[in-house]
């Protein structure tokens, strides 16, 4: 019996060793402790034999009972470490598509710059780019603001530093900035973002896009200005029935300087962009001949166009990142 419960116990041993999964342990349990099992058998026959034999297997059977049941247990709990680390099926398929990012596009402001960009380019201007903080040299004294001329207030904006930096409201800093460097003929527009301190409204905001132009040579004239921008509008409204007309207003840095207004077909006049022929002192503040040298500028609301074409009624959904709204371009 010693043998026979040796030769069990062994026989046990090696199939818990095989077993790599939580069924195949409960198989090899029921099949030696479960109620039918082996060892239960013979544990349960232990009664019947003589004392001697009894006294003998029955300390034997029950150490080797014990034994198992510490090595069932300890590979049960090994193997349920693992499982529970492994997903419910490992397996690749190495031929499903990947994950895909879904793609953007570009903002409808950028949109309508570019589009803005492309016509003026086509007719010879030059893009170019301005920084967004300014100094009030470029910002107003050589735009012929002086220090306490009341007309600052149209333009006092956020102050960076002592009242000798400020983030730009207006792109007409870069036509000082761009004459000093270059002489006529010259033709450019100038886009980029500008800052006031607006109250937010529907139709305002603290921070919009502009696009400055300037066209400066021998002999150009509000008749040319007139041409240029009823040619801009055309294309960019992509309508031939677009009229426009000048109304007399006040800009420090032009003159005469006047209000732009556009009419399409079937819609009221609307004011678009200032604009004006530009003014001597500005010529002298970047060094220009005044004999030699005659030209306009004017600057535009790049999100007033957009609403304009697209019929938005809100500035704000510009820049609060709607994604109902962005999808829409
Ligand atoms: N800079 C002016 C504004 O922001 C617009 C303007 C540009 C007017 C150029 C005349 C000439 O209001």
């Amino acid at each position: 019996m010693t043998q026979f419960l040796n030769k069990l116990k062994q026989d046990i041993l090696n199939k818990i060793k095989d077993a790599n999964n939580l069924k195949t342990i409960d198989e090899i349990y029921r099949a030696y402790l479960g109620r039918k099992g082996e060892l239960t058998k013979v544990l349960r026959s232990i009664k019947d034999m003589p004392e001697k034999e009894r006294i003998k297997t029955g300390k034997l059977a029950n150490q080797v009972k014990k034994e198992i049941e510490e090595v069932i247990n300890a590979k049960k709990s090994k193997l349920q470490t693992i499982s529970s680390q492994l997903p419910d099926k490992e397996q690749i398929d190495v031929t499903i598509p990947g994950l895909k990012v879904p793609r953007g596009h570009l903002h409808p402001i950028t949109l309508v710059q570019r589009e803005v960009e492309e016509i003026f380019q086509s007719m010879g201007f030059s893009i170019l780019d301005g920084p967004e903080v300014e100094t009030a040299h470029y910002h107003f004294d050589a735009l012929n603001i002086p220090k306490d001329h009341p007309a600052r207030d149209v333009w006092d904006t956020f102050w960076l530093k002592d009242f000798d930096l400020l983030l730009r409201a207006q792109t007409s800093p870069m036509q000082v900035r761009y004459m000093e460097k270059n002489n006529p003929p010259l033709r450019i527009i100038v886009p980029g973002r500008c800052f006031r301190r607006d109250a937010t409204d529907s139709t305002h905001d603290f921070q919009f896009h502009q696009f400055e132009g300037l066209m400066v040579g021998e002999d150009i004239s509000t008749a040319n200005f007139k041409a240029i921008v009823e040619e801009f509008f055309k294309r960019f409204f992509s309508s031939s029935d677009i009229q426009t007309r000048l109304r007399p207003s006040y800009f420090p840095f032009v003159e005469p300087g006047f209000e732009v207004d556009v009419k399409r077909k079937g819609n009221d006049w609307l004011e678009i962009m200032g604009a004006g022929m530009v003014h001597p002192n500005v010529f002298k503040a970047v060094g220009y001949n005044l004999k030699d040298w005659q030209g306009f500028a004017f600057g535009a609301g790049i999100e007033r166009l957009a609403m304009i074409k697209y019929q938005i009624d809100d500035i704000r959904l510009f820049f609060n990142s709607d994604l109902r709204f962005l999808k829409q371009f």
